[in-house]
């Protein structure tokens, strides 16, 4: 199949492809959009034929359930039953995050398919903050189901050339609009009555919503333990089903290391770094074939979060590199889903 790319300046009259896409997704196709976080692969989501094929597309396992988009917070109510208790709560998030990269997880209506949710009587709903995924799905009429336009378990795409790579030959339509201005994949968030009987929610993916910031908003719980690592609370490890250890993953090995070590390389490898600021003890070892920095010099989070996943891409795609290593970055705002995707980028593939 050949892919058209189009590219879309939103400031521009750009509506004509925003209904050229909406035919396509109405007459059960797909196509790549972007949004700020990452490019989606976004399908009707009220056509189980088509959500089907985003599985299949993406070679996505059924037991991972894909994020529904509306182009307004005012029509969560056509595909969500939120519950009295938790009104206020999700207004508020709502208010407060929306639109924007903060996903949420709600008891669901019957129109949406079970296939969407992977049989789950939840739905995960978000309203992006890019004109061009709004512009789709308001000219759709209906919300658009879209994960990450990536290959499953591959690292998502913050540019147009990056879904290429991945999906080009597999779907007819990408939507180029530049580089997604955050970089990761929304927050995801589980609203619930906590066992006093007060609103809270759980974090199931950490994202560019931080739990600082979310803090100003609601009270945020910590997740259980999964059972093989006992019983005890521990909020760095969400638990959305498609999170998998593995994860985000270049084709390339990743070390994740601490900046303040040496390194020892081993004979006959020749190894890439990742570093933050380009600065530390590690990046002036001589044992480097490529040094990239996510925020050269200043050390800024939210730059290295924009670039996280380029970068990861760039050092795959470095013939001179056999090994990436990555430092690990402080575990603070941003810092905490940059490197929830570092650990998962770095776990062994089964
Ligand atoms: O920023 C984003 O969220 C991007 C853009 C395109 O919107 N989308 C994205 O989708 O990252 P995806 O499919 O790569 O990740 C969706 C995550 C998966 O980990 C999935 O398991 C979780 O959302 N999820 C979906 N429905 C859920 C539900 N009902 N309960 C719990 N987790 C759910
Ligand atoms: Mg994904």
């Amino acid at each position: 199949m050949e892919t058209e790319i189009i590219e879309i300046n939103p400031l521009e009259n750009a509506r004509p492809f925003y209904q050229k896409a909406a035919e396509l997704l109405a007459s059960g196709g797909l196509t790549a959009i972007p949004t700020e976080t990452v490019y989606g692969l976004g399908a009707d989501a009220f056509q189980p034929d088509a959500v089907a094929a985003v599985f299949a597309v993406k070679e996505r396992p059924s037991f991972d359930p894909l994020i529904l988009h509306l182009s307004n917070a005012r029509q969560l109510d056509e595909i969500t039953e939120v519950p009295e208790a938790l009104r206020e709560t999700v207004d508020a998030l709502a208010g407060e995050f929306w639109p924007g990269p903060m996903t949420l997880v709600l008891p669901k209506k019957g129109v949406v398919p079970d296939i969407a949710t992977s049989g789950l009587p939840t739905v995960a709903v978000r309203v992006s903050a890019h004109p061009v995924m709004r512009g789709v799905c308001k000219a759709l009429g209906h919300p658009v189901a879209a994960p990450s336009a990536n290959r499953f378990g591959h690292i998502s795409p913050t540019s147009a050339e990056a879904v290429k790579k991945e999906l080009g030959g597999r779907i007819p339509l990408i939507l180029d609009a530049g580089a997604c201005s955050e970089g990761l994949e929304s927050t995801i968030l589980f609203p619930l009555i906590d066992d006093r009987g007060k609103p809270a929610v759980r974090i199931l993916r950490h994202g560019p919503v931080t739990r600082e910031r979310l803090r100003g908003v609601v009270r945020v719980l910590k997740n259980p333990r999964l059972p093989a690592s006992g019983g005890e609370e521990d909020d760095e490890r969400p638990a959305a089903p498609g999170q998998l250890t593995s994860h985000y993953a270049p084709s390339k090995p990743l070390i994740l290391v601490d900046p303040k070590e040496p390194f020892e390389a081993r004979p006959g490898e020749s190894y890439g770094l990742i570093s933050y600021k380009g600065d530390s003890p590690l990046a002036r070892q001589d044992c480097w074939a490529a040094v990239i920095s996510l925020s050269p010099g200043s050390g800024r989070l939210a730059e290295a979060a924009v670039r996280l996943f380029a970068v990861m891409r760039r050092m795959d795609e470095t013939p001179e590199v056999d090994v990436i290593v990555a430092e690990s970055l402080p575990e603070t705002g941003l810092g905490v889903p940059m490197m929830d995707r570092l650990r998962r980028a770095a776990a062994q593939r089964v």
